[in-house]
């Protein structure tokens, strides 16, 4: 059994310190947000994440993990600090960092004992020399302490299977025995561990993010190509995923990728790239094609329509994808506000994002029940992928509709079926359809 401090309650630090508990570790999570702190304390989770109130309170019920909002608390007796606080763009698409230089600043101040820096955040390349350099600085008496590079994988809505399965452990770090005693902590994960130096682990969350991301704008422009000639993308990326060198992930074609990592991820490694002037031209290309996706959903309602002006159009779905309530760079943003933009007024229903999109999206009426939603609606828009939107009544939401326009965005429902109940209906790349 190890102690191990966690610095942020936020997607990744939360889910990780939960973990670590569970794996037998003392794990002290620490946040500067009181009011995150003391919900906690009381089992309110700051964030919905599917199973991790129910780890969190066990692992609280066993006395493994405990919250503070104080870094000499969480630091006493501690080997480990893990900071997995937010890195959001700045204004030019490089990371800002203000977050992690005040962790570590505070991590400075607060130790008393040798230490293991270990970051999770998402963070340019060269930022764990940079936090040595911090820390040493602000020390008020020299101390040892080591810095290891160790990106998350976590996917929002499977986080916790993500960190108990890994495909793989990175660490990076100029002190090998460092690296490996934050290997130690992994052990019990089985899966593989690339112990390398710490700019390179920092490029391999990057490169991996960006590689996903060009992954899924590929598999849309081949949507676009497989709508204009006739072929049905989803056999096509089915059929090109039983080959292992492509492999069947990350190629649901639909209205591109959003959320708190991939646009972020993206926008820093091509900002990094153009500081040191090495164009990111296959980066931009695929930042330019994944925004463009929000702008054809638009432009589909529109002509599906014959114009927006006056129309009521629903959104079955807001968050940026299933499972979870996050809300960051989701596309139903941009979507919203392009049938705005045309004259539309909106309404919405989604499981679990409503609140956090209240404020995103004050123009949109949101509703508790996707039935009421769709009554008088001119057309709906499935924007997210929700389980349970693939098991509403079909028959019983066209009844609601004023007209029976449905886009769907992430290919939910069979086209043919869809015919069938009546809706004019269309979905992205299955351009077989106008062969039928
Ligand atoms: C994380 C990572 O840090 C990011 O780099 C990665 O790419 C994606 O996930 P996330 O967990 O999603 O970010 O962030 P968020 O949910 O915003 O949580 C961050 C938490 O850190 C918040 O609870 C915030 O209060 C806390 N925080 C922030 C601190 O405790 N100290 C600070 O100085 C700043
Ligand atoms: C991602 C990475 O997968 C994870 O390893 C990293 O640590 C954080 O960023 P996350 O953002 O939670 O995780 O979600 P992910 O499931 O990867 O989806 C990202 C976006 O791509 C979503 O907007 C999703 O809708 C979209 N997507 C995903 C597609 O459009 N098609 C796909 O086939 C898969």
């Amino acid at each position: 059994m190890e102690q191990i401090c966690v610095i942020g309650v936020g997607y990744v630090g939360l889910v990780t310190g939960a973990c670590f508990a569970d794996l037998g570790n003392r794990v002290i999570a620490l946040d500067v947000n009181e009011k995150r702190i003391e919900g906690l304390k009381q089992g309110v989770m700051p964030i919905y994440e599917p199973g991790l109130k129910e780890l969190v309170e066990r692992n609280v019920r066993a006395g493994r993990l405990f919250f503070t909002t104080s870094y000499a608390e969480a630091l006493k007796g501690t080997g480990y600090v893990f900071i997995a606080v937010g890195t959001p763009s700045g204004v030019n698409g490089e990371a800002d960092m203000q977050y992690v230089a005040a962790a570590a600043r505070s991590i400075a101040e607060n130790m008393t004992a040798p230490l293991i820096i270990v970051n999770k955040s998402t963070v340019p390349v060269g930022t764990g020399d940079w936090v040595a350099d911090i820390v040493r600085s602000a020390q008020p008496r020299p101390l040892p302490f080591s810095v290891v590079s160790c990106p998350e994988f976590l996917r929002e809505g499977t986080a916790i299977a993500d960190f108990m399965n890994p495909h793989r452990t990175v660490l990076g770090s100029l002190d090998r025995q460092a690296a490996e005693k934050v290997a130690q902590l992994h052990l019990p994960l089985n899966a593989p561990i690339l112990i390398t130096d710490l700019r390179t682990a920092e490029m391999i969350k990057y490169a991996s993010n960006a590689f996903l991301a060009t992954k899924i704008s590929f598999i849309n422009e081949i949507a676009d190509i497989c709508e204009a000639l006739g072929a049905d993308v989803r056999e096509v990326a089915k059929g090109m995923g039983y080959d292992k060198r492509i492999g069947p992930a990350m190629l649901e074609a639909g209205l591109g990728w959003g959320g708190s990592c991939f646009p972020k991820d993206v926008k820093a490694l091509a900002y990094m790239a153009e500081e040191k002037g090495v164009p990111p031209s296959i980066l931009k290309t695929v930042m330019a094609t994944n925004y463009e996706r929000r702008r054809m959903a638009v432009r589909k309602v529109d002509a599906m329509l014959g114009g927006l002006n006056g129309k009521v159009i629903g959104l079955l779905g807001l968050a940026f994808k299933p499972n979870t309530d996050d809300m960051r760079e989701a596309p139903s943003i941009d979507i919203a506000h392009g049938l705005i933009a045309g004259g539309a007024r909106l309404r919405a229903y989604d499981p679990v994002a409503m609140e956090n999109a209240r404020a995103l999206l004050p123009a949109v009426d949101m509703f508790d029940d996707p039935y009421v939603m769709a009554k008088g609606c001119d057309a709906l828009i499935v924007v997210t992928e929700w389980n349970e939107f693939k098991q509403l009544d079909l028959k019983k939401l066209k009844r609601q509709m004023r007209t029976p326009v449905l886009f769907d965005g992430r290919n939910v429902y069979d086209p043919v079926e869809m015919r069938k109940l009546g809706f004019v209906y269309q979905g992205v790349g299955r351009g077989y359809e106008a062969k039928e």
